[in-house]
C-alpha cells in the first residue's frame, strides 16, 4: 500500500514536471554562485515591488527578501508560479521566512496574469526577475508593457531583445538589466 502511494506520488510529481501546460519552461533553478549577482541587480529600494515570475523553488525572491528584512526596507515581493508541486514548496518556504509578511505567492501563468487586479499596494517601482526560456520572453514582456509603463527588468542568462540594455553584470551566466520609463 505504502509502495503504491509513493508510486503514484512520484508518477504525479514527474507528470507536473514534464507537462507543457503545467510547467510550460521547464524548472531550473538561478545559480547559487550567481544570487549575489543577481540580488544587487535588483537594485532593492523601499517602496519597490520585485516580482520573480516563474519563481520556481524561490532561491531568488527568498534571498532578496531575506536581505531587505536585513536591510529593514519595506520592499515587496511575489512569486508567481504555475507549476503547483512548487506553489507547494513556495508556500512552505514562506512560512518559515522572517520577511514573509512582505511576500505574496501566486498561482498564475505569466504570459496573462494581470498585474493591475493583482496588486492591492501602491509601488514606486516594479523590478521583474526573469529567467525564463528565450523563445517565452518576449511574450512575458509584452504583458508587462501592455499593463506598466515605468518599470525595470532583470533577465538571467538571456537578453531581451526587443529592449535596450542598461546594464550586464558577469557572472557564471550573464545578468541583463533594463530600466524602462
Ligand atoms: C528556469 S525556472 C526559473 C526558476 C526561478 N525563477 C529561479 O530563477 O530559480 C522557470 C520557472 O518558470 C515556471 N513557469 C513556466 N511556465 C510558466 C508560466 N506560464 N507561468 C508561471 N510560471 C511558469 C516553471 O515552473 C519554472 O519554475
Amino acid at each position: 500500500m505504502l509502495i503504491t502511494i509513493i508510486f503514484l506520488t512520484i508518477t504525479v510529481i514527474l507528470f507536473i514536471f514534464s507537462s507543457k501546460t503545467l510547467s510550460p519552461i521547464p524548472y531550473f533553478p538561478s545559480q547559487r554562485v550567481d544570487l549575489p549577482k543577481i540580488i544587487k541587480a535588483l537594485n532593492l529600494r523601499n517602496g519597490q515591488t520585485v516580482f520573480d515570475l516563474g519563481a520556481g523553488d524561490g532561491i531568488v525572491i527568498f534571498g532578496a527578501a531575506k536581505l531587505s528584512y536585513q536591510q529593514k526596507l519595506n520592499t515587496r515581493f511575489v512569486a508567481v508560479e504555475i507549476n503547483p508541486v512548487l506553489i507547494l514548496i513556495l508556500h512552505l518556504r514562506r512560512l518559515f521566512h522572517p520577511n514573509k509578511k512582505n511576500i505574496k505567492i501566486i498561482y498564475g501563468d505569466i504570459f496573462s496574469i494581470n498585474y493591475t487586479k493583482l496588486l492591492t499596494f501602491n509601488s514606486s517601482l516594479f523590478i521583474f526577475y526573469l529567467y525564463i526560456s528565450p523563445w517565452f520572453l518576449e511574450k512575458t514582456v509584452l504583458n508587462i508593457k501592455k499593463q506598466i509603463n515605468k518599470f525595470n527588468i532583470v533577465s538571467y542568462m538571456y537578453p531581451v531583445k526587443s529592449l535596450s540594455k542598461t546594464a550586464v553584470i558577469n557572472g557564471k551566466n550573464k545578468i541583463f538589466i533594463y530600466n524602462i520609463k
